[in-house]
């Protein structure tokens, strides 16, 4: 069993219709476990370090702008192979280059505003559900 971090962003919480129980029911009918759910407004030191690799990007303001810009709801996921897996359902990270069915493809709007956000290997794992989770 392995775990990783999971997090459902801004525009999808703010919504405010079916987008976050749809997405998952897409993650558990995956095979995921959920062992961990916050609804939560991430503030921005946190943000900044969470997303601390873009540091140097030129869309590194935009991204802290756009996540603090209402709460997320963060989760731990538990599976075989989970990270792999879950990089894998929820597709590219422009949704304009997701396959067909993935998360992005089904609820992304934009490169930066692409519904969800999914730990890109295991040591990135570790260290973002340290942050969200502690
Ligand atoms: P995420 O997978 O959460 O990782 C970094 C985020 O930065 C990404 O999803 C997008 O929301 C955002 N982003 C905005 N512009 C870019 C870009 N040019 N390349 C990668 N990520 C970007």
């Amino acid at each position: 069993m392995q775990q990783t971090y999971f997090m459902i962003k801004p525009e999808i919480v703010a919504a405010g219709d079916q987008k976050v129980g749809a997405i998952l029911a897409i993650v558990g009918a995956a095979g995921f476990r959920i062992t961990g759910l916050q609804m939560k407004q991430l503030d921005r030191p946190l943000i900044e370090d969470f997303y601390g690799e873009h540091k140097e990007r030129p869309f590194f303001q935009d991204l802290c702008d756009y996540i603090a810009g209402g709460p997320v709801v963060a989760i731990r996921l538990e599976r075989e192979n989970a990270v792999a897996a879950l990089r894998e359902l929820i597709g590219a990270t422009n949704p304009a280059e997701a396959s067909t069915g993935t998360i992005r493809d089904l609820f992304g709007a934009s490169l930066q505003n692409n519904a969800v956000h999914a730990s890109a290997n295991p040591e990135d794992s570790a260290r973002e559900l340290g942050l969200i989770f502690g």
